[in-house]
């Protein structure tokens, strides 16, 4: 068992730098176009025996330290009384927005170890077959709250920070059911199997700091402080969130993503030594010159300074028609390089 990347996420020595990457499977990849070229998006979440493969490909495929369920980050919203689908070319579509303090209150809970138990017997499945960690993961409350708001993805989210600022009580209602739900369908993750979970904040940069400690900070510490109890490490990932990063680090988080917005020494200094940090490249970066990418790993690398508590990843997602063999050298470099 490879355990480097769960070292680095509790601050503990490694003999290298781990790295993962988020998207890491994906339509970058040929396997995974094949198959989604036979099955819908959905049918790849909801189907234990292709979310099992699909989160394989990259493992096989790169050479990474940690692998991440095959899953959406939109899948809670169907069972709580959110139906939407994936439209090609479109991203998700949310079929009937939650604008109102009466959409609000017909949302539900519902009971993920039933509702969502593909998802858990796929973890189940995985653990069977990897020799890395399993991370788990799920939306915090204003990144799920924003596209159950808008009906899809959006640039300024101007809806749903109108139903803040017009509507507190309603608008702390929804994120405290996003955090309630949030919190139990990742603990379900780690009975099922996790060793370690991802909250993603992606979009909760379009925040400033007093909206962001007024309006967020409250439900995803509710989660994080839930999750203390599994025992494994839980990582805390907005983009766009330099500005957010001491308290994010508030709000949770054994590791605290930084994109590469922020130079990751700098935001290391602003989230404090006594957390792990995660990221930081580019991920335009990977369709860069081989010698201009490796550069810029040096230069994250270096910026971590072989300090304990450092997992290698990129700032957000890896993009569609990103090169294969670019993130599989970036990997082999990560590794050649920080050998201690
Ligand atoms: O990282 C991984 O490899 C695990 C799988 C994963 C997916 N989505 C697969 C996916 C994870 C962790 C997510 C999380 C997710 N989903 C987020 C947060 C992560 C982030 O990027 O910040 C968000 C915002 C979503 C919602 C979502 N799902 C959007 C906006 C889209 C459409 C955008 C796009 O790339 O088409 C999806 C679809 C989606 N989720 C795809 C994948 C591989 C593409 C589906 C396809 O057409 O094949």
């Amino acid at each position: 068992m490879n355990d480097r990347f769960l070292r680095a996420c509790r601050r503990e020595p490694v003999d290298r730098t781990p790295v993962w990457f988020m998207r890491q499977a994906g339509r970058y990849m040929a396997e995974y176009r094949a198959l989604r070229a036979k099955h819908s998006m959905l049918t790849l979440c909801r189907t234990p025996e292709l979310a099992v493969e699909v989160t394989l490909q990259p493992v096989k495929a790169l050479g990474i330290d940690a692998a991440i369920l095959f899953s959406d980050l939109l899948l809670p919203l169907a069972p709580m009384g959110i139906p939407f689908d994936f439209q090609s070319g479109e991203g998700p579509v949310i079929e009937k927005p939650v604008r109102s303090a009466a959409d609000v209150a017909a949302l539900h809970r519902f009971e993920p170890r039933q509702d969502l138990g593909m998802v858990l017997e796929s973890i189940k499945m995985l653990r069977k077959e990897l020799q890395i960690p399993l991370i788990g993961f799920a939306g915090a409350p204003f990144t799920l709250a924003s596209y159950a708001i808008e009906g899809g993805h959006s640039s300024h989210f101007a809806l749903t920070k109108s139903l803040m600022y017009e509507d507190p009580a309603t608008w702390h209602k929804l994120a405290g059911l996003f955090a309630e739900i949030v919190a139990d369908y990742l603990q379900a993750q780690v009975e099922a199997g996790c060793q370690a979970l991802q909250v993603f904040d992606s979009w909760v940069g379009a925040l400033d700091e007093a909206d962001y400690r007024e309006f967020c900070l409250p439900h995803t510490k509710r989660i994080f402080d839930a999750l203390a109890t599994t025992g494994v490490p839980t990582i805390h990932f907005g983009t766009g969130t330099g500005h957010l990063l001491a308290a994010q680090r508030e709000a949770g988080g054994d590791v605290i993503g930084v994109d590469w917005r922020t130079p990751l020494d700098e935001g290391w200094n602003r989230i404090g030594a006594d957390r792990a940090v995660q990221g930081n490249l580019d991920p335009t970066l990977l369709f860069a010159p081989r010698e201009r990418l490796l550069a810029r790993v040096d230069d994250v690398l270096s910026r971590a300074r072989s300090r304990d508590g450092h997992v290698f990843n990129l700032g957000h997602g890896i993009l569609p028609g990103t090169p294969v063999e670019n993130v599989k050298a970036v990997v082999e470099h990560v590794h050649a390089v920080t050998a201690r």
